[in-house]
């Protein structure tokens, strides 16, 4: 049954692919079709990781809760570095940042999760809410933890 269910939501994911295409930027219509797949995959993925991990703070909604939490949705702090956010995601952040104009000094948590998680994650973040980062690839997220300085 579960088997069933993924075969069908491949088959929609497949149909939604190509639907619509037209509409899609032209730097989107130029990623290959293996990369709009891998683009649903990583997005269906990372709904799942973010309810599990993220949503309690930055909310369903992808909004952040008062000067708490920081938003996702529309966020110029995650949208400008990817990298960045990768590193934070992995091993969480404790300092004073500015999120939309606003300051946050808070603390985040890392995450017990896989490079290819936070691929996934990252990708689901950076493409909801009206965020349209495109596909965040597992190779370059290896190549930014490695590189993460301790935000
Ligand atoms: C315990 C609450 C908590 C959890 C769980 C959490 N975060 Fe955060 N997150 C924060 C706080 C607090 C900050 C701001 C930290 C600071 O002030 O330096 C932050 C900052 C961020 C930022 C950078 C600022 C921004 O708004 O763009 C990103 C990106 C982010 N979190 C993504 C995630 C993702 C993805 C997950 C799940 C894998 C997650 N967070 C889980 C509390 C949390």
């Amino acid at each position: 049954m579960k088997k069933l269910a993924y075969t069908l939501l491949f088959g929609l994911l497949i149909s939604a692919c190509g639907g619509g295409a037209e509409e899609k930027s032209e730097e989107k219509s130029s990623l290959s079709s293996r990369d709009e797949i891998r683009l649903k995959q990583y997005q269906v993925q990372g709904a799942k990781i973010y309810a599990t991990y993220c949503a309690n703070c930055h909310q369903q909604d992808g909004k952040g809760l008062a000067s708490l939490y920081p938003p996702l949705a529309g966020s110029d702090y995650l949208l400008e570095d990817m990298a960045r956010a990768a590193c934070i995601i992995k091993n969480g952040q404790s300092k004073e940042i500015v999120v939309n104009g606003v300051t946050y000094n808070q603390m985040m948590p890392g995450n017990p999760i896989t490079n290819l998680e936070v691929a996934e994650v990252l990708t689901y973040i950076g493409n909801a809410w009206g965020n349209e980062a495109g596909l965040i690839g597992v190779k370059d997220v290896d190549k930014w933890i490695d590189a993460c300085e301790g935000y």
